[in-house]
């Protein structure tokens, strides 16, 4: 297990500027895609991120040739070898379900083990299965081991129960091999599958809708090697945001779009911030000190994400008045909780509701990261502590942010990270 420890001493104002990073949840569901494109695709502004390494591996298994140049990924899936991805690899990233789809188009078929819970609860995929299925998939589940074949696949429409990120990604992936017109309806719309979409246009795929509820795919064309620019990263524009709302400074934060995050900008600005759109970012400019006073509830997109909801709470922690956050998306996604209390919080929570009143200030102590958000939402707390926090388990936030130390002393943070 990685024994690093992020070392922060609180209380500095940031300023200057800091670059937000290629988004993982875009990147991961176009690395999957690549494998449908016979010949070499292109990715630029790919982060790197222990999940992209473990999605490397996944290509590489399954017979990919992938090299890195920068921030580009070549993926050269011309000749594939292999239709499963083994257990321990599921086990390093339960998102990467959305391989099923992808390797089912390239391949006819495809074998991977179940992905269980993890440390948010469980991850059950019965609206991918049961979709898949719709459109006539044959899928076995047996032994925690999925074995899917597309044999019967054929066109049609799929309701989704609710509006999963992954099962409309799993769907648009597999029904770009199905010959005929498939529709999705009741579609995640976040940002990141318009970015999986333009990936599949690019390679000649007919799809279209990607944003909205209803997404159509025109099936059955072969795909060609392609290239895309993976967007910036919502969730980790928001973390910048939250931690100079919290720290106080004045900190443009680069490649940050207000539309991706307008929930979690809102809730910034009437928590006393002035946030401002400006050349190639957003200008974020706050004395410290949140108001509270609101009810964050989390929602599919545009809602405000519960990816953001453990960073906000920790800004919203060291400040005045009461926020209540329901969290509607997750059922495990409190566990920060009880180490922002460790240091200082005042927060109760009950079932789906954790209610925050603001404290005069937090103090630096030695803190947990249980899962990725909830280490980002601890380094926001610790930059606005007062004295020295230590946090461990740094393999979660390895998953999803790049160059987090270089990042935030270059804007003024005290963070180093040591070797326990
Ligand atoms: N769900 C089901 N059945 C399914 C699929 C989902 O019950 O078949 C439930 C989930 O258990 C969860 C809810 O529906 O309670 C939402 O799940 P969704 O499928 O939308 O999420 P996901 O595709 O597994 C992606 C992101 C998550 C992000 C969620 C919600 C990726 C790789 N992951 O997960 O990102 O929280 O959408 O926006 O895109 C993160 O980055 O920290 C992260 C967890």
């Amino acid at each position: 297990m990685n024994t690093d420890r992020l070392i922060i001493e609180g209380g500095r104002r940031l300023g200057g500027r800091i670059r937000v990073q290629g988004a993982k949840n875009s990147v991961l569901p176009i690395m999957a895609a690549t494998v449908m494109c016979r010949g070499e695709s292109r990715i630029d502004n790919v982060p790197e991120l222990s999940d992209v390494a473990t999605a490397i591996s996944i290509l590489r298994h399954l017979g990919a040739k992938v090299t890195r140049e920068g921030s580009t990924l070549l993926v050269d899936a011309s000749c594939l070898s292999a239709w499963d991805i083994p257990d321990g690899l599921m086990r390093e990233m339960r998102s990467s379900v959305f391989f099923l789809g992808a390797i089912l188009a390239a391949c006819g078929k495809c074998e991977m083990s179940y992905p269980g819970g993890c440390e948010l609860g469980p991850r059950p995929i019965d609206l991918h299965l049961a979709a898949l299925r719709e459109l006539g998939a044959d899928i076995v589940d047996e032994g925690g081991r999925l074995t899917a074949s597309s044999e019967g696949m054929h066109a049609g429409t799929v309701h989704l129960a609710f509006p999963s990120v992954g099962a409309t990604e799993n769907v648009m992936l597999a029904a770009c091999a199905v010959p005929g017109l498939t529709r999705i309806c009741n579609a995640a719309r976040e940002p990141e599958i318009v970015n999986l979409q333009e990936f599949l246009r690019a390679a000649g795929a007919r799809i279209h809708g990607a944003g909205t509820s209803v997404i159509e795919i025109e099936g059955g064309r072969s795909l060609h090697p392609a290239r895309v620019r993976v967007m910036p990263d919502r969730i980790v524009a928001a973390t910048w945001l939250c931690a100079a709302a919290a720290a106080g400074g004045d900190l443009l934060v680069e490649e940050a779009t207000e539309d991706t995050i307008a929930t979690v900008c809102a809730s910034l600005r009437r928590a006393g911030v002035r946030l401002e759109a400006e050349a190639g970012g957003i200008r974020i400019r706050s004395e410290g000190r949140l108001r509270g006073g609101e009810v964050i509830r989390t929602q599919p997109y545009p809602g405000f994400p519960t990816d953001a909801q453990a960073i906000l709470m920790a800004a919203m922690c060291p400040g005045d008045g009461v926020t209540i956050f329901v969290e509607n998306i997750f059922d495990s996604r409190f566990r920060h909780v009880s180490e922002l209390v460790r240091m200082g919080a005042h927060i109760r929570t009950e079932g789906r509701t954790a209610v925050v009143c603001g404290v005069r200030r937090l103090c630096g102590c030695e803190v947990c990261a249980c899962d990725l958000r909830a280490g980002a939402a601890l380094v926001v707390a610790a930059l606005a502590a007062e004295g020295k926090s230590s946090i461990f388990r740094l393999d979660h936030i390895d998953r999803g942010y790049e160059n987090m130390v270089q990042l935030l002393s270059d804007a003024g943070a005290s963070i180093c990270r040591t070797r326990a």
